[in-house]
């Protein structure tokens, strides 16, 4: 495994490679990050992982300062994967002078979490741009935990016509059902366990659903109510067609369950799939 922390040299290392998969995170890998490492390394011949704890995604009063950063922990996981290299810039070499170009995405970049996260999927999609033309994959793999960003991402590759092709990996959870995540250990002890009642209450509407009920803004405001009650401060719960995040329409089949809530000063996000029935 090559660790490179400058563009120029891995410009240079990966050069004349084709076939190659790229797999952006913010390191303090899990297990879902590995789950997304192994299907790129299914998808592709070679594997890049970057880890780049990106500040143009984090609002001012966010947690850019703490964001765990445990990087010899990580190459050390990625070294048993047998991943073929690591791209750990630094702030400098990734932004050596602010950042003035964007890339800005439309209005679903505003809704759900960008409603209460101004400009962080702007800084995401500004940042995922910059890593395709550093690594220039031909595969990109990101998890559907994130589903508002995984669609951002793929609709700016559809229309800005990116050569790379997008590969969605399934969200990997705790055993109790809590979708793993780097911001899950700022959680106190007793709000680890509660924790899990989010997945539950994304579960209840997602099972609602499929047994046939249409009420969707009273599912959404049940979950909301229930999650209130077990002490979450809810951001939004939201029930949404999977081909555009946009509120559901008549004969609409695949639909997504989405919501962010936090429990102390830690903020949850997580989804779930679900199937309209035939009336
Ligand atoms: P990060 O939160 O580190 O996540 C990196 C990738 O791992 C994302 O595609 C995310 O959806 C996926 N992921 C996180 N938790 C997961 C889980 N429990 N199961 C499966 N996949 C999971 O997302 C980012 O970083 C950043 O926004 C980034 C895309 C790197 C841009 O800075």
């Amino acid at each position: 495994m090559e660790v490179v922390t400058t563009v120029a040299l891995l410009r240079e290392r990966l050069a004349g490679e084709r076939g190659l998969a790229l797999v952006p995170t913010m390191g303090n890998l899990h297990e879902g990050h590995l789950d997304l490492v192994r299907l790129a390394q299914s998808e592709g011949d070679r594997v890049v992982v970057s880890i780049f704890v990106n500040r143009l995604q984090f609002g001012p009063s966010e947690d850019f300062d703490r964001y765990p950063r445990t990087l010899e922990a990580d190459l050390a996981t990625l070294r048993a994967l047998d991943v073929d290299f690591v791209f750990a810039p630094g702030e400098r070499e990734l932004y050596p002078v602010p950042q003035q170009y964007f890339v800005e995405p439309p209005a679903i970049a505003s809704d759900l979490c960008g409603a209460f996260r101004p400009g962080h999927f702007r800084g995401v999609a500004t940042v995922v741009l910059k890593l395709f033309n550093t690594v220039g994959p031909a595969i990109a793999v990101f998890g559907k935990k994130d589903y508002q960003q995984l669609f951002i991402i793929r609709s700016m590759v559809e229309q800005l016509n990116l050569p790379v092709r997008i590969v969605a990996g399934e969200t990997r959870r705790e055993p109790d059902g809590l979708a793993m995540s780097s911001r899950n250990q700022y959680l106190s002890p007793a709000d680890r366990i509660r924790a899990a009642e989010f997945v539950r209450a994304l579960t209840r509407v997602k099972q609602a659903i499929e047994r046939g009920r249409r009420d969707y803004a009273e599912l959404e405001a049940e979950a909301r109510s229930f999650l209130d009650m077990k002490g979450f401060r809810v951001d939004y719960v939201a029930l949404r067609k999977q081909t555009d995040l946009l509120p559901p329409t008549e004969g609409v089949k695949a639909v997504v369950v989405l919501g962010a809530a936090w429990l102390g000063t830690t903020r949850l996000i997580d989804n779930l799939e679900a199937c309209v029935p035939p009336v």
